[in-house]
């Protein structure tokens, strides 16, 4: 290990342990940053008996900064290890953070990508075409704990001469006895593409082809990843720059899933985007395939770049942002379904059973699980532990906040009925499924005083609340 490293391992720990002891709207069962700043979920993957979420983490300040990568380990998604970060920016092709990226677990180790952003200085760069170094980066490791760099495998140098310095995230699969890898891009023109490499043996890498859209759809495609489910593959990313229409695109920048059409892994194109997630509070998804064969999903449950639309208060304790639950993934008619992994359900305390006709109300802590089957609904309102509504009038499901939205309003998605509403409330965060996880809202919310409780009208149906625990953590 460099000097570098060893100094900013310990940076990291010195900085984890002299940050805020408060606990206000700290998430319960969500992972979040001990200190400092939280974005992308990294590298998933389940790797010798144990899955690992690695972030996208600054523990410097309460924004993106020189990010490490930060290490969750668990074998039940409710007990979690924290382990030191698997990387951090300690070489000159990295200097500025280790970027987003993937891992692949191959003849007994686990290989990890990413990508090393470099931001030269000196010069009137714009850091778009110029300025920018965006190299994908190999490293490896026998234990899924202590990572050794194996180097560049591609560089900017490498990459189409029609794209600008912003190609990144690398996601890694095996594919048809070789490997591909998915990067995201920016061409010139300013259309968001991802371009698509192969390789036999993860070291070297040739350009084989792209992902474009038939018009275009945002300036860039960050984090993409494949999601092969029901015999079908698509592509899952986060464009930005994608403008609102109505009910759709409401958030800064989007995340979803289109089909893909054509020849993948060459020049292939894709179907109609769909959001994965309704709300305030997602973004740069990452899925991985454990040894069960479930497809799992994590998302930031945060969005870069939104200060002016609307607030994250927990910067004065600190930290800021969490991820989502992990996901199962499913497909039905070609719509991607969510739900929270069952091991969650480990979580629940004794169950409260309700049947509610007409009104209902329930006083719960600000840690609970709500799983609501509707029977009928003429103008059903759900207020949420005193501080948002979930509404579905004419086919239309809202998602309302108030002030402890700190500037969040509302989100709307379109659902032919409402039959079933699974809540998660975890002091700050909610994830609301609908319809067996056909939709799905996530949004973080600020209550000034402990809330709690669910207030129902107009609804007929029957209830299952359950208080839950926080997940168990160690550190080594
Ligand atoms: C997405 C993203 C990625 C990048 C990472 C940097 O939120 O911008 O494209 O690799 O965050 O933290």
């Amino acid at each position: 290990m460099n000097i570098r490293t060893q100094n900013l391992l310990k940076t990291c720990r010195l900085l984890e342990a002299a940050g805020s002891k408060e606990q206000k709207w700290r998430p319960k069962f969500h992972l979040s940053p001990k200190t400092g700043w939280m974005n992308d979920p990294n590298g998933l993957c389940y790797y010798k008996g144990r899955y690992h979420t690695f972030f996208q983490y600054s523990p410097f300040d309460t924004k993106p900064g020189l990010n490490y990568w930060g290490h969750y380990a668990t074998t039940d998604f409710v007990n979690y290890e924290y382990l030191p970060p698997a990387l951090c920016a300690d070489e000159q092709f990295d200097c500025h953070g280790v970027y987003s990226g993937s891992a692949i677990v191959r003849d007994g180790e686990l290989h990890l990508f990413y990508t090393g952003n470099v931001k030269l200085m000196g010069k009137d760069y714009d850091y778009v075409n110029s300025g920018r170094e965006h190299n994908t980066v190999h490293a490896v490791s026998r234990d899924g704990v202590v990572f050794e760099k194996k180097g560049v495998v591609l560089r900017n140098a490498d990459y189409p001469d029609d794209v600008t310095c912003h190609v990144r995230d690398p996601k890694v699969y095996e594919y048809d006895g070789s490997y591909v890898m998915l990067l995201g891009a920016r061409t010139k023109q300013d259309i968001g593409q991802v371009l698509i490499y192969r390789s036999e043996d993860l070291d070297n890498w040739s350009y084989s082809g792209r992902i474009t859209s038939d018009e275009k759809f945002g300036f860039m495609w960050e984090c993409p990843d494949l999601i092969a489910v029901g015999g079908k593959l698509f592509l899952c990313f986060s464009p930005q720059g994608v403008d609102s229409d109505g009910i759709l695109y409401n958030n800064i920048y989007q995340s979803g899933y289109a089909p893909i059409i054509g020849d993948f892994p060459q020049d292939c194109t894709i179907g109609e985007f769909v959001e994965l997630d309704r709300g305030f509070d997602f973004y740069a998804p990452q899925t991985f395939m454990d040894d069960n064969g479930r497809r799992i999903l994590i998302g930031w449950g945060g969005l870069p770049d939104i200060d002016d639309l609307y607030q994250n208060p927990t910067d004065r304790y600190g930290w800021k942002h969490m991820l989502t639950l992990p996901r199962e993934i499913t497909e039905h008619e070609g719509k991607l379904y969510q739900n929270p992994v069952k091991e969650l359900q480990a979580l629940r305390l004794e169950p409260q059973q309700y049947e509610f006709d007409g009104t209902w109300r329930t006083d719960h802590s600000d840690v609970f699980e709500a799983e609501i089957k509707l029977a009928q609904v003429t103008g059903f309102c759900a207020e949420i532990c005193g501080c948002m509504t979930l509404t579905f009038a004419d086919g239309i499901a809202t998602l309302t906040m108030g002030e402890a939205g700190y500037g969040r309003t509302k989100r709307s998605v379109k659902l032919p009925m409402l039959t079933d509403v699974h809540i998660f409330c975890d002091t700050s965060v909610v994830e609301i499924y609908l319809n067996g996880g056909a939709e799905v809202f996530t949004a973080r919310y600020y209550p000034k005083h402990e809330a709690y409780g669910l207030y129902i009208t107009g609804a007929t149906g029957s209830a299952a609340v359950y208080a839950l625990n926080g997940f168990n953590e160690r550190s080594e």
